[in-house]
């Protein structure tokens, strides 16, 4: 199975972890440098910049920045544009796609999704058939 890290300042990741039944290291404040040593994605809430300082320090450290293949994001959408903004800021810094994104806890729609992300991510392959959130579709402008 791919390896995950999440972050999570509130709880509510960490509790849409839980649901999931997914193995995955929880990124401390007290010791953010943990090396993963092996590709993995990261979930990660979304927060001003200064308050993803243990996020940064993670990924900084050894290897962890060239071994992450993908990142989901959490977030609430009365942010409006600045929904999930620190997934979409990690992605286009490290060049890595957005699996998916999600508010809160999550639905079960959201659990069963990254369930199937994470286990087509394992087997090699990636995932069609899950409906993406409408902020990863690609819509033309008529
Ligand atoms: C101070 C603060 C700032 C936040 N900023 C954003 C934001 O910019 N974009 C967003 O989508 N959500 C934002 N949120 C919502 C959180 O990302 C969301 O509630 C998330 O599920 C929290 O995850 P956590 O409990 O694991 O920390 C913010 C929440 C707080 C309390």
């Amino acid at each position: 199975m791919v390896a995950i890290a999440f972050y999570s300042i509130t709880g509510q990741t960490k509790r849409f972890m839980e649901k999931t039944q997914l193995k995955a290291h929880q990124i401390s404040d007290a010791n953010p440098k943990y090396d993963m040593g092996q590709k993995y994605i990261l979930i990660v809430p979304a927060y001003q910049d200064f308050m993803m300082d243990s996020v940064v320090d993670f990924l900084t450290f050894k290897d962890n920045k060239k071994n992450i293949i993908g990142i989901i994001g959490c977030g609430n959408r009365n942010f409006n544009d600045l929904f999930a903004q620190t997934a979409k800021k990690i992605a286009a810094t490290l060049n890595i796609p957005i699996l998916y994104l999600l508010e809160f806890s999550g639905t079960d729609e959201d659990v069963k999704n990254v369930r199937k992300i994470v286990h087509d991510l394992s087997k090699g392959e990636s995932t069609k058939e899950v409906q993406k959130p409408k902020e990863l579709r690609v819509t033309l402008a008529s």
